[in-house]
């Protein structure tokens, strides 16, 4: 793990990213421009049955990522205060898309600060264009067959033709 200065800021966004989607590319390029460094915290063990297996979720997220010199991709198990008391992290980042995911996302952000008050969690509205956008419909979409082009970043997309060729 790199040093961190004391003093820079130093945000983590966590999340399935199962598969990452556009509209998480949205916010990673928003929140990373209000931090010094972002680290994306990908949980590995959210799903039992998930579409990507963790490596290729964070080979596909650092592909997608590249051109953000102060984003980082690391994968992490259990507690996220844990995660991000070992990397020093003051803000945890996520995104509301519309009301419905306040009701959760007030929760964990309520439990972490009690579990851990040097952390803050942040949030930025997710722009409007993507605001319908989810990794659960993306992945249902694919599944039975439709066209996702419009919602994923290009190195995604890449994975879930060679797979739709692979499953052909
Ligand atoms: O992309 P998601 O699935 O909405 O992300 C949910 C995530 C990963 C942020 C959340 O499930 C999480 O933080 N899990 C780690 C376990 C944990 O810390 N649980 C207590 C949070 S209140």
């Amino acid at each position: 793990m790199e040093e961190t200065p004391a003093n820079s800021l130093l945000a983590i966004y966590p999340g399935s990213f199962d598969p990452l989607t556009n509209g998480h590319l949205d916010l990673i390029a928003r929140g990373s421009r209000l931090v010094d460094r972002l680290i994306i915290g990908i949980l590995s063990n959210s799903e039992k049955r998930p579409l990507f297996p963790v490596p290729e979720r964070i080979a596909m997220v650092s592909e997608s990522v590249s051109q953000f010199p102060n984003v980082l991709v690391e994968a992490f198990d259990g507690l996220l205060v844990i995660f991000a008391a070992q990397h020093n992290a003051r803000v945890i980042l996520r995104g509301i898309r519309a009301i419905s995911d306040y009701e959760i996302e007030l929760q964990m952000a309520l439990m972490n600060r009690r579990l851990r008050p040097q952390t803050e969690t942040l949030f930025l509205m997710a722009s409007e264009e993507y605001s319908f956008i989810s990794s659960r419909m993306i992945k249902d979409i694919f599944t039975l067959g439709g066209d996702v082009s419009a919602f994923v970043p290009g190195p995604v997309l890449q994975r879930l033709t060679s797979r739709s060729v692979e499953n052909r």
